[in-house]
């Protein structure tokens, strides 16, 4: 999808047309395409802009942001924020940003992927395959299927293109790559336990039964921790995917259904189109309350943990001590222990910001800094 030259609001954009020529006078540069433009595609178009200073993304060119429904080639030196705003004023139908086409096929080229698309992930091995690197926030690459976790695999070993998926888990925090460290200096890793999602964290490091559970849910969502369905949370679903990243990192190839969740969702709520959600959220506070209380009694604190160990592999509520690493903490903050031969009668902990656009994005910019550098 383009904006037409004649078109008033191509004055800040221009269409692949004027793009192409742009290029053919200009020799081609590292070239970056942008997919999804929401909260995380968002700040890293601003953190972009703040850091244009920097000399390795002067190096670089923003060759085009898409959405759902299209997408937009940017002219260089045009401003990719105002895009943002035609992008969302333009309906039209587009799925060449699936191609990766803007990005050209000489010189490094880079998708960064910040949707939460199934059809956008399902093309991650494709590009790598064409030498294109992708840098993901979006679980959907390694967090399903393993068949698509060998074909992204296979494609890195082939082609040589990088795959950052460190915004993947813990949105950046030295998750992904600590396990890849310690396996390379020849490591075994034997458990990982974590605190992976930041709007269950919050909501349980907040939740004393002074208040019900659901005005808890409602107020995260108001902050924007929450998922917009906060059933995305709360079913564990999104932590699943993040144990299954970290325990394929960790070198075990497990399948999802290998991973036990416990929902926290009543059958009732889960049954419910997302319209009705909201009003029925009262349906979480008697059986959270029995949670509580029986932690409670036994001087516990209530966690939403996964764990990846000997036993097997598992996500759900659990009573911890107020000693053990994983019930200190609070807001939105990931904490995860890791086992390993070296780390092993005391683990390894990486606690910090585990969510939030802003450090997503940076971690996402990072890594685009990262192979500018190496190119
Ligand atoms: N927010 C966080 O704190 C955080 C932290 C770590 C990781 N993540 C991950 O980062 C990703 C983005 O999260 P977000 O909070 O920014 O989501 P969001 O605000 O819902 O934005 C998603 C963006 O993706 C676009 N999109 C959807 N399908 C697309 C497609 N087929 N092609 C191109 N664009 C498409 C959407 O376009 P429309 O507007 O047209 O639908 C929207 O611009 C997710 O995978 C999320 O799990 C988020």
């Amino acid at each position: 999808m383009s904006l037409a030259l004649s078109d008033p609001r191509a004055s800040a954009l221009a269409g692949p047309a004027a793009w192409r020529a742009a290029l053919r006078r200009e020799p081609p540069r590292a070239q970056v395409l942008l997919l999804g433009v929401g909260s995380v595609g968002s700040a890293f178009l601003r953190r972009w802009e703040r850091l244009a200073s920097l000399p390795e993304l002067r190096g670089l060119r923003l060759a085009g942001i898409a959405n759902s429904r299209g997408e937009l080639a940017l002219a260089p030196g045009r401003d990719p924020l105002a895009a943002i705003a035609q992008l969302a004023a333009s309906a039209v139908e587009s799925t060449s940003s699936r191609d990766g086409d803007l990005l050209g096929a000489r010189g490094t080229r880079i998708v960064v992927d910040a949707t939460a698309s199934d059809a956008v992930a399902s093309s991650h091995a494709a590009w790598l395959a064409r030498g294109i690197h992708v840098v993901t926030a979006c679980k959907l690459g390694q967090g399903t299927s393993l068949e698509r976790w060998h074909a992204i695999r296979r494609a890195v070993e082939r082609s040589g293109a990088r795959y950052d998926d460190a915004a993947t888990v813990g949105a950046g925090l030295p998750l992904l790559r600590t396990l890849r460290e310690l396996r390379r200096g020849g490591d075994r890793i034997h458990a990982i336990a974590g605190v992976l999602s930041g709007a269950l964290g919050w909501l349980l490091s907040q939740y004393d039964g002074s208040r019900p559970f659901s005005d808890l849910v409602r107020e995260a969502a108001r902050r924007g921790y929450t998922e917009p369905d906060p059933r995305d949370d709360l079913s564990g679903k999104d932590v699943r995917r993040k144990l299954l990243i970290l325990a394929r990192a960790a070198g075990f190839e497990l399948e999802a259904d290998l991973i036990a969740a416990e929902s926290l969702l009543p059958e009732a709520l889960a049954a419910l189109v997302p319209g009705d959600v909201e009003s029925a959220l009262e349906l979480l506070d008697v059986p959270m309350r029995e949670r509580l209380d029986a932690a409670r009694a036994d001087g516990r604190r209530l966690r939403y943990v996964a764990r990846f160990d000997i036993a097997g592999a598992r996500v759900g509520l659990e009573a911890l001590s107020p000693e053990d690493p994983l019930a200190q903490g609070g807001g939105c903050d990931n904490r995860v222990t890791i086992r390993s031969d070296r780390y092993d009668e005391r683990p390894l902990v990486v606690q910090g910001p585990g969510a939030g656009a802003e450090v997503t994005a940076a971690a996402l910019l990072d890594e685009v800094l990262e192979i500018a550098r190496r190119r």
